[in-house]
C-alpha cells in the first residue's frame, strides 16, 4: 500500500513542513518521508543555495542574516503555492512570526524534537553552519535551543528524533501522527 493512503485526506492536499533545530534530522528524515509518500522533497537551504549560487555560509558572510531570512521567506512563500511536497526548513525558518503564520495556515507543520545532547553530537563536527561559528559553539547551540524550543512547540505535530533512532522509525511516527489528525 502507498503510505499516502495512511495520511488524513485533508493533509494529503498540502505540503508537509519539517521544523526544528539544526541537527534534528529535517533533511534526512524529510527525504525518506517524501520517498515513503511518493512525493517530491524540497530542502529550503538547497533552494537558497541554488537561487544565490552561494553556500549558506557565503550568503551569511556576503549579505548578512537579515537578507538570508528574507530569501528564506520568499522560498517558503513560493513553495506554499506549488504541488504538495515534503519540505525541510532551515532551523530558523519557523521562528519568524510571518513564516509561522504562513506555514501554520497552509501546510502541516511537524516539529522534529531532538534533545540538546543529540543535537550537539550531530552538529559538533560540521563546519557549514554560520550560527555555530563562534568561540563556544556548544554554548551558542544551547542558547539557540533554549530560545527556540517554545516556538517550535507551537507546531501542531511533534515527533521525537532520538539519538540512534533509524530514520525509518521517525518517518513512520510522522505518518502515524498525520494519520490521526
Ligand atoms: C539555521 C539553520 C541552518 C541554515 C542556516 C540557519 C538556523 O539549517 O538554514 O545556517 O537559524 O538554525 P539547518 O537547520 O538545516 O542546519
Amino acid at each position: 500500500m502507498n503510505n499516502i493512503d495512511n495520511i488524513a485526506p485533508i493533509i494529503s492536499q498540502q505540503p508537509i513542513v519539517l521544523v526544528g533545530m539544526m541537527g534534528s534530522g529535517k533533511s534526512s528524515v524529510g527525504r525518506r518521508l517524501a520517498e515513503a509518500l511518493g512525493w517530491d522533497f524540497v530542502d529550503v537551504d538547497d533552494e537558497i543555495i541554488a537561487a544565490s549560487q552561494m553556500s549558506i555560509e557565503e550568503y551569511f558572510q556576503t549579505y548578512g542574516e537579515a537578507e538570508f531570512r528574507a530569501l528564506e521567506r520568499r522560498v517558503l512563500t513560493r513553495l506554499m503555492t506549488e504541488k504538495p511536497c515534503v519540505i525541510a526548513t532551515g532551523g530558523g525558518a519557523f521562528i519568524s512570526e510571518e513564516n509561522r503564520e504562513l506555514l501554520l495556515s497552509q501546510s502541516s507543520v511537524v516539529f522534529l524534537d531532538a534533545d540538546l545532547e543529540t543535537l550537539w553530537a550531530r552538529v559538533k563536527d560540521k563546519t557549514h553552519r554560520p550560527l555555530l561559528q563562534t568561540a563556544n559553539p556548544k554554548a551558542s547551540l544551547t542558547a539557540i535551543y533554549e530560545a527556540r524550543l517554545p516556538i517550535y512547540q507551537l507546531a501542531p505535530y511533534h515527533v521525537p528524533s532520538l539519538a540512534d533512532q533509524p530514520h525509518e522509525e521517525v518517518v513512520n511516527r510522522i505518518i502515524n501522527s498525520l494519520g490521526r489528525a
